[in-house]
């Protein structure tokens, strides 16, 4: 039997320690630890003694048992895409996002259109009374939709609830972080106390067959609040996330049991609630300044859908002693890199030059493939030339300054072609091209022959 006596949890990972000190050494945050009591033993979960209590199963003797489970369906394609298809029941999912970002807008919505499939729905609100929950039903003009509300934070109180009536198919809690479990002796809101309530919610999903969905708040640094333990613990992890000064939203798997990760789902917030985004290009796209130097277009792809965005670029001569480098959209090493091959081998000078970076619309572009739009978006602002208005980019830089193939050429080109672009410039190798969707197709295999390219 293990000892028993207070532990010390960190506060922002859960890392759990036995006597107290001032910084976790786990993620090295400093006075994140504090006292908690230990868990009481879940009933029931004593030794066996030794007499087999489990039992195996045959794996393709189970074929069946998958086929009475079927997803559901929540009818809004967004959502569906992301989740891989629909709900699993019996899983748990997790979405985070920043605050005001338009969670509980997009799973009122799930909600209310599974509702109305004849579903039984339980929309439970720890942070907003059912009267503003209903509220804001109304001003989505949702409020006939037969959803069962409740404001409540005990999760034993909650499961009691959920267990009168029809079982449920879909139980959203509205957030995780407002949940408190009385079998858990400490303060609501502790990483302990988010641990035990979420602990206790999925082991109900697992037993009645229910689909879970738990809000989870997200920190500053971008991280969901307190239960990064909690990540672990479900079957899909989504995010939602947007520019404060963008009206668009995307969804976006980070961990998923059931489907694909790299799916995203895109959504305009209006004064209707959320909206569909079924063309994310023409969105991203919309406002585009074309005659001016620093801008490209990357012909990219999240998960199976080709997206158009712009990247943005500009280099201008610097008055610091350390050159500014800032990106908003990609990542700072993926620009360093592009930057270093520039000036190894494409023989820019850049070192006394300032180099910001934007993908505008607010996408976050996670694709090496990304790589030849920089670098043509770089060399553009740095020379002044205008790069053409008709045409995209896309195409991976080695360490070399070759550029390599990247996958679904194919796609990413028809997609170009149906938005009105007439030309590609790609790398010179790679075969699933197609016909290019009637695109002019301009090969390079090198960096240094984009850079006289566009300085001719
Ligand atoms: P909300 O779903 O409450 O965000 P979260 O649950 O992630 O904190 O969304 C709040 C924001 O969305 C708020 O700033 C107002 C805006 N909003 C609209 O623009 N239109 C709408 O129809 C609704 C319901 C909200
Ligand atoms: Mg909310």
């Amino acid at each position: 039997m293990a000892k028993r006596g207070p532990t010390y949890t960190c506060q922002a990972c859960g890392a759990v320690y036995h006597r107290w000190q001032g910084k976790c050494d786990s993620c090295g945050t400093w006075s994140s630890l504090s006292e908690e009591a230990q868990a009481a033993p879940v009933p029931g979960a004593r030794s066996s003694g030794g007499k087999p209590r489990g039992r195996v199963f045959a794996l393709e003797s189970l074929k069946g048992d998958t086929q009475d489970a079927p997803r559901i369906v929540s009818g809004i394609g967004e959502l569906d895409r992301v989740t891989g298809g629909g709900f699993v029941p019996g899983s748990v999912l997790l979405i985070g996002g920043n605050p005001g970002i338009g969670k509980s807008t997009l799973l009122m919505q799930a909600c209310a259109a599974l509702a109305l499939s004849g579903r039984r729905v339980v929309y439970v609100s720890g942070e907003e009374s059912t009267g503003q929950v209903r509220l804001r039903a109304e001003r989505m003009g949702l409020a006939e939709a037969p959803v069962d509300l409740a404001a409540e934070t005990n999760v034993e109180d909650i499961i009691a609830t959920l267990g009168q009536g029809t079982r449920p198919a879909l139980v959203v809690i509205d957030s995780i972080q407002t949940m408190w479990s009385g079998e858990v002796e400490s303060a609501p809101g502790t990483v302990t106390q988010v641990r035990g309530s979420a602990q206790a919610l999925i082991r109900y999903a697992k037993t009645s067959g229910a689909c879970m969905i738990l809000v989870g708040h997200v920190t500053k640094d971008g991280q969901i609040a307190g239960p990064r333990v909690v990540e672990h613990m479900v079957d899909a992890v989504l995010s939602f996330e947007g520019e404060g000064a963008h009206a668009f939203r995307i969804l976006r798997g980070q961990k998923n049991r059931f489907g694909a990760t790299d799916e995203i789902g895109v959504f305009e917030m209006t004064g209707m609630g959320l909206s569909e985004v079924t063309n994310p290009s023409a969105l991203f796209l919309a406002g585009r300044d074309q005659a001016a130097p620093g801008a490209a277009v990357f012909a990219g792809v999240e998960g199976t859908r080709p997206v158009l965005v712009e990247i943005q670029a500009l280099v201008a001569p610097t008055s610091l002693g350390t050159p500014r480098r800032a990106v908003v959209g990609w990542e700072n090493s993926r620009l360093a890199m592009v930057l270093a091959v520039l000036e190894t081998h494409g023989g820019l000078r850049l070192g006394q030059h300032d180099v910001y970076l934007n993908v505008a619309g607010g996408l976050r572009v996670n694709e090496p493939a990304a790589d030849l739009a920089v670098a043509a978006a770089l060399v553009s602002s740095l020379t002044g030339a205008i790069l053409p208005a008709e045409s995209v980019y896309f195409g991976e830089i080695a360490l070399s300054g070759a550029i390599r193939p990247v996958s679904v050429a194919g796609a990413r080109l028809r997609e170009a072609s149906k938005l009105g672009f007439e030309a590609a410039l790609m790398p010179s190798g790679g075969a699933d091209a197609g016909d290019g969707g009637g695109l002019q197709l301009r090969r390079f295999g090198h960096v240094t022959e984009l850079v006289a390219d566009i300085a001719s």
